[in-house]
């Protein structure tokens, strides 16, 4: 193949579900680059697309097919002349329905799984060579290391950047389908993480976000190779390198916070007062139930100590209403518990059966209704929570990681360290920058500030709205 045809070819990958499946998407398209693939957003005229599925909730599959569905519509008005489009599905429905998916929806080329992605250049020379119809598959647990295999991050992630760092999860919670289809907890030896940390910064990310199904529980081989570093330890590293200004990890479980990790969040200023701790219920029997192995209490004790070692820490969690058994009072302790504590940031879901899981048999059914009452009874406390949260960020000046371009010209938009969303006036070269910004309102789901350095502000006040229209779509 010649390299003019090389560059032509479209990839057009759809992702679903957690940023583990956003890193993997981006990693999907390192692999693919060498053979030519370049990105792109229309899927209609993509020479690949890949749908990265998420099987965590019901529907998942379905979901899926009738996406298929759509780009089996899609794939005929393309019309012979656009040449073959290959179809993928990677992902956890990929690994748990494999078989399934290439039985029902015969124009799917390859399923991939998770673990085996870096394996897509040999799939695709395999499907070229069979010609359409025969599927072919790989949702293997390899004895190889894909981050072996897995070539250098071929495109910047920009200054906010995902990293995975441990993949899987031994903690079997009843509802989960994930320690099913991701496999058992690994981790990256610390030397490759850093490694791939210091590309980043050479790339103009200054926040990294440390990914894993268990973040907390990492436990990777140490930079001299001679024992284990926990999470804690490896932040430290990551925190040494130039240009890293903020570190995050998600998601995590209260089990495995441990003291190294809380010594972290009080010493590392490069670690953001920001955690997503997960605790689905905050009655202790439904904990059981969910074989979380930690009881509310625990879960206020862990928060406590997190607290104390820093006092300006924001935390955000994950609730499940509705698991088998749940009654009113249970309800009304998860109820208590979020009051408690109070999350800056919160997922709610209502209870979906996961075939295969413990959960799926267990206990009577709490009714779709009461699922539903439920679930409305703890998002309205999250969401109030959440607004206060904004709330009291007004007033004050904040270091806001400038990201990307905002919704309107001469704005961009950027983070707080407790995750909240702000826009901004600033012009476009601040852009990968920490700026000190005053939060002047909230909006919607997001904050409003200015800028406060005065000299930067007059360098935008110098630009005319013209000026900076150009500015926002020049780059
Ligand atoms: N039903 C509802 N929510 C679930 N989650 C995981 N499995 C299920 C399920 N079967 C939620 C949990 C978890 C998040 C990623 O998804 O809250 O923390
Ligand atoms: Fe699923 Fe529990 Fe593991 Fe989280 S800790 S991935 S909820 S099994």
């Amino acid at each position: 193949m010649s390299d003019t045809t090389r560059a032509k070819k479209k990839l057009f990958i759809k992702t679903y579900g957690c940023q583990m499946n956003v890193y993997d998407s981006a990693r999907m398209a390192d692999v693919l680059a060498p053979l030519g693939y370049a990105p792109s957003d229309r899927p209609e005229d993509a020479d690949m697309v890949i749908l990265n599925t998420c099987h965590i909730r019901e529907k998942a599959a379905e979901k899926v097919y009738s996406e298929l569905g759509r780009l089996r519509a899609l794939q005929q008005a393309r019309g012979a002349d656009a040449g073959r489009q290959l179809i993928a599905v990677a992902g956890c429905v990929a690994q748990a329905e494999g078989e399934e998916i290439l039985k029902r929806a015969p124009q799917v080329d390859m399923v991939v799984g998770p673990q085996t992605y870096h394996r897509l250049p040999e799939m695709v020379a395999q499907v070229e060579r069979a010609g359409p119809g025969r599927g072919v598959m790989d949702t293997d647990f390899p004895e190889e290391d894909k981050f072996d295999r897995l070539p250098e991050e071929s495109a910047p992630q920009g200054p906010a950047a995902f990293l995975s760092i441990q993949e899987g999860c031994d903690k079997f919670c009843t509802f989960c389908v994930v320690p099913y289809t991701r496999g058992a907890e690994f981790s990256r030896p610390a030397a490759q993480v850093v490694a791939e940390a210091k590309r980043l910064a050479a790339q103009g990310t200054r926040e990294v976000t440390l990914l894993g199904q268990n973040a907390n529980a990492y436990h990777g081989e140490s930079l001299d190779g001679r024992g284990e570093w926990g999470l804690g330890r490896l932040v430290r590293e990551l925190a040494e390198i130039d240009g890293i200004a903020r570190i995050r990890y998600t998601t995590s479980h209260p089990l495995d916070v441990d003291d190294e990790l809380i010594a972290a969040h009080r010493e590392v200023p490069e670690l953001m007062p920001f955690l997503h701790l997960p605790v689905q219920s905050g009655s202790d029997r439904i904990l059981k139930a969910m074989n979380r192995r930690h009881t509310a209490d625990d879960y206020r004790r862990i928060v406590g100590r997190l607290r104390e070692a820093n006092p300006d820490l924001a935390m955000a969690s994950d609730f499940i209403v509705g698991f088998p058994g749940e009654t009113d009072d249970d309800h009304a302790a998860t109820l208590r518990l979020i009051d408690e504590i109070g999350f800056v940031h919160a997922y709610s879901f209502k209870y979906s059966s996961r075939p295969g899981t413990p959960a799926a048999t267990m206990g009577q059914p709490v009714p779709e209704a009461v699922k539903d009452e439920r679930l409305q009874m703890v998002q309205q406390l999250l969401g109030a929570q959440q607004k206060a949260g904004h709330q009291r960020t007004v007033g004050r000046t904040l270091p806001v990681l400038l990201e990307r371009y905002g919704k309107h010209p001469g704005q961009l938009v950027g983070r707080t360290p407790y995750m909240q969303s702000v826009a901004v006036e600033a012009p476009a070269h601040r852009i990968g920058r920490i700026a000190e910004v005053e939060i002047l309102s909230v909006r919607g789901n997001s904050l409003h500030g200015r800028l406060a350095d005065a000299t930067l502000t007059g360098e935008i006040d110098s630009l005319s709205p013209r000026t900076r229209i150009e500015e926002s779509t020049a780059v």
